[in-house]
């Protein structure tokens, strides 16, 4: 099963403030979407909440480590990453994206076989970040620019990091 991060980060690592997102990216959205529509999303309780509502035409598993939590039909609770991984497993699925937030993007980053990264051009204020990691263990197998316009708030890049596996024991 393949492990995938998705994430949209600034220049300065910035990815949320105050448990929102801080930019307006319509191509971004579309982006997400379209990579994630059909499969199981796992994600921080703060994250879940911030989204109100499960997003459409995806499964949720939402990590928390409140044992009373719960979510709508068809969702999942789990109280911890690696939980939410064995739920995925047992139900032989060949994809399962990491949609964060902070907390959870630390930790899946040791376990996720991709990175799917939209590297938006700013340096907001903030208070949730993504991890720094190591380029030289990444290959970047894909990417994409996009230009601002009146749907699009920020320059970004799309770009999709593979883990490089070392063949050396
Ligand atoms: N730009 C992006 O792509 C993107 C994507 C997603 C989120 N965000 C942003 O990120 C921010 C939220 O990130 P965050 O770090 O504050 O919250 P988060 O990672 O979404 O959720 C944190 C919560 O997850 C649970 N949790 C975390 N680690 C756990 C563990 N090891 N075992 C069990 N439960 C665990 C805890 O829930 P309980 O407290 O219930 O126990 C914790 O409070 C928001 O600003 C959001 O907008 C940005």
């Amino acid at each position: 099963m393949k492990i995938s991060i998705i994430v949209a980060k600034a220049d300065n690592n910035v990815i949320g403030k105050d448990n929102q997102l801080i930019w307006k990216l319509s191509a971004d959205l579309k982006l997400f979407k379209k990579h994630t529509t059909g499969h199981h999303i796992i994600m921080g309780r703060k994250t879940f909440e911030s989204m109100g509502n499960p997003l459409p035409n995806r499964t949720s598993i939402v990590i928390t480590r409140n044992s009373d939590y719960s979510v709508p039909d068809n969702h999942h609770v789990v109280n911890s990453l690696e939980s939410a991984i064995q739920l995925c497993i047992g139900k032989h699925l060949d994809q399962v994206y990491i949609i964060g937030g902070a907390q959870i993007y630390k930790e899946a980053i040791s376990i996720c076989d991709e990175m799917l990264i939209t590297e938006v051009d700013a340096s907001p204020d903030g208070d949730a970040f993504f991890p720094e990691f190591n380029k030289t263990e990444w290959k970047i197998v894909y990417d994409e620019y996009h230009s601002k316009d009146e749907k699009n708030e920020n320059n970004f890049r799309f770009a999709i990091y593979e883990r490089i596996h070392s063949i050396v024991q």
